[in-house]
């Protein structure tokens, strides 16, 4: 089974196993983090059932008792990291962050029973398969309490880090209002282990920091926070993965027998289906996120709008509009999918979430656009990822206009993308 698999991303996946999850990356990213393993899961499933498995069962063990799933777990201390779990005092055991991530669990859990039961493995991991069902549904229960508090049928993000794109434009200009004068002094360690230019700005790292002591001051009051919070903004990335997240586990709540909850599943991506066209913006004529205090939409073309696809999503007039974004960027960059349109004037190659490419971004787009039957821009995403692997190695990110890494190397969701597309090819063969 393994033998086309890239023995380069599975060793990647080994080094960084701390036994039970996976570290991003050894240095600068030294826990657990929420979408990072279940991508990594998808990677895993490629070569070890078990442990794939095993990396959404560690996660799921640091569920707070309300549905929460954090974004961060500190199974170990290290101090290579900040802000550690010290400034977030979630107060619980393991100490977590308060804040989630996108809920791109739901899906993977999916991916691994099919795969599980294609390998006539169905039984042995029905058990699993139930308990990581009502674990990810009592997530999801609690995106649409927490984090969808007026039922538009959106995720409404609380910091940028919720949203996995921390940096992205979309941000500045709902970031303006966050007061950060009392953040205090403090030392950051992401720009001690890679070069700042690829990181986020001082400004950007005080909202970040001042969100999290607002949040901290609650006593993570989730609540309070969706009434309350400074920051909040509907986000593109995030409400199209949890509509996608939604149907999958709808799917796998029918094949596991439990029709009450498909249908309570199926409630919610109605909703998400009657109100998400509060994130399509009629002037720039893209998907993109919106502000809930001010009502105002981003206007940016990022790679999450392209995630349209992938949550399944129909419509003509706004699926032509989006693939003449893509053919526009196509012809901009060697790489696709760039995190910023290179037509932006705040377009940076290599800063972050401001241009570069991320493999599992592009795992999304790529699934969306062939499920819709856009073959040739499918494609064109799966190759460019594996061009710049190929050229670079497994980096943090990458440069849409040379290749060139950005961000961490040996990075373990880089990796985890290449091995899920070889399984399948190994499949397809
Ligand atoms: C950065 C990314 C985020 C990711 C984390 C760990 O914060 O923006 O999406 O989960 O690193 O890789």
């Amino acid at each position: 089974m393994t033998a086309t698999l890239d023995p380069a991303a599975q060793a990647i996946l080994r080094h960084n196993d701390r036994g039970g999850y996976t570290v991003p990356n050894g240095r600068v990213y030294p826990f657990q983090w929420n979408w990072d393993s279940a991508f990594v899961a998808l990677g895993f499933d490629a070569f070890d059932r078990d442990r794939a498995w095993t990396e959404l069962e560690t996660l799921f063990a640091a569920q707070w008792p309300d549905g929460f799933l954090p974004h961060i777990v500190f199974w170990k201390d290290d101090p290579g990291y900040f802000p550690g779990p010290e400034v977030w005092s979630s107060g619980t055991q393991p100490r977590t962050s308060g804040i989630t991530q996108p809920p791109v669990a739901g899906t993977v859990l999916r991916r691994l029973w099919d795969s599980a039961t294609a390998a006539g493995d169905g039984e042995a991991y029905r058990p699993r398969a139930e308990a990581l069902f009502a674990r990810t549904l009592a997530w999801h229960r609690w995106f649409a309490q927490y984090r969808d508090f007026e039922g538009r049928g959106v995720v409404v993000a609380m910091h940028p880090w919720e949203t996995g794109r921390d940096n992205s434009p979309e941000w500045d200009a709902p970031g303006e209002p966050i007061d950060v004068s009392n953040v205090g002094d403090y030392v950051r360690r992401d720009t001690g282990h890679l070069d700042a230019k690829m990181r986020p700005t001082k400004l950007e790292y005080d909202r970040y920091l001042a969100l999290v002591q607002y949040g901290r001051a609650t006593g993570w009051n989730h609540a309070e926070i969706a009434r309350s919070n400074p920051f909040r903004v509907a986000d593109v990335g995030m409400s199209l993965i949890l509509l996608r997240a939604n149907r999958d586990l709808a799917a796998l709540a029918r094949e596991l027998g439990r029709e009450a909850e498909a249908a309570e599943l199926d409630a919610l991506i109605a909703r998400a289906e009657a109100g998400i066209g509060w994130l399509w913006d009629p002037v720039r004529r893209t998907w993109c996120s919106r502000d809930c205090i001010t009502g105002l939409h981003s206007g940016f073309v990022t790679s999450a709008s392209f995630l349209s696809f992938y949550a399944g999503l129909e419509d003509a007039d706004k699926d032509a509009a989006m693939l003449g974004h893509f053919e526009r960027i196509a012809a901009r960059v060697r790489y696709m999918v760039p995190s910023l349109d290179p037509d932006d004037p705040g377009f940076q190659m290599i800063r972050y979430w401001r241009g570069p490419v991320w493999a599992v971004v592009n795992w999304m787009i790529g699934e969306g656009l062939a499920e819709a039957g856009q073959k040739a821009q499918a494609e064109r995403v799966r190759a460019d990822t594996r061009a710049m692997m190929d050229q670079t190695g497994f980096y943090e990110a990458y440069s849409p206009i040379d290749g060139s890494g950005s961000g961490g190397d040996d990075f373990s969701w880089t990796a985890a993308i290449r091995l899920a597309w070889a399984r399948e090819d190994e499949r397809c063969a």
